[in-house]
């Protein structure tokens, strides 16, 4: 038997969102960790985020970084961006073409700062930016940073790194794969239309 989602554009969306918004609490769906890909006409790459906020309301996901990773400066370039999901089990793929937005020391930063605890907020702690060469192999911390011998209090300091990245969903991309036949559809927000495709 096909799930109700094989060929209804609204039952799809809904498992989209489910899992987007699933991947939000469950450490182990496998949407958690999408792919996120921008840069320019001849310089693009792609790299793993932690999905950290999903809300289909106003059709956004977003995910938090260090304001001075490579991928900052790229999306202050081009803000169209796209994100890729994968889930082995249920044997859905979601591909995202967004636009993205960079927030920094504002309401929304505070509000996701307050939620980020001790364990994450070490990654804004370190000295120089991701990406930053090294004469020697290292995390970018020092070692009582990475044996997380700093307080609540201490960890604030990582604030002036923090980011938000919000990811306003432009189009989704939907392929299913099944025995009896995979399905694949596209839902386009910026005019409405939903479309078939061949997968
Ligand atoms: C499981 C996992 C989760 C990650 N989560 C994030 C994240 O939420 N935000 C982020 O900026 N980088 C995250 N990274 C690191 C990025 O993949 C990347 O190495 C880093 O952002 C620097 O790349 P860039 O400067 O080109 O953006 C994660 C990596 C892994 C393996």
């Amino acid at each position: 038997m096909q799930p109700v989602y094989y060929e209804d554009f609204i039952e799809i969306k809904n498992k989209i969102w489910s899992m987007l918004d699933n991947a939000i609490k469950d450490r182990s769906s496998p949407f958690r960790i999408p792919v996120f890909i921008c840069g320019n006409q001849d310089d693009f790459d792609g790299r793993i985020v932690v999905l950290r906020k999903s809300n289909q309301s106003n059709n956004l996901v977003q995910y938090h970084s260090d304001i001075r990773s490579n991928k900052i400066a790229k999306l202050k370039n081009n803000k169209n961006a796209s994100m890729l999901f994968y889930d082995k089990e249920e044997k859905i793929q979601v591909r995202l073409k967004v636009e993205c937005i960079i927030n920094h020391d504002n309401d929304i930063t505070k509000e996701s700062w307050l939620k980020t605890g001790h364990m994450s907020r070490k990654c804004y702690l370190v000295n120089n930016g991701p990406g930053t060469e090294s004469f020697s192999p290292t995390s970018g911390l020092k070692p009582e940073l990475d044996n997380f011998e700093f307080t609540m209090e201490q960890s604030e300091a990582g604030y002036k790194n923090f980011t938000v990245i919000q990811c306003k969903i432009k189009s989704i991309e939907w392929l299913y794969l099944a025995a009896k036949g995979h399905r694949r559809a596209r839902f386009d927000f910026e005019n409405n239309k939903e479309h078939w495709l061949v997968p």
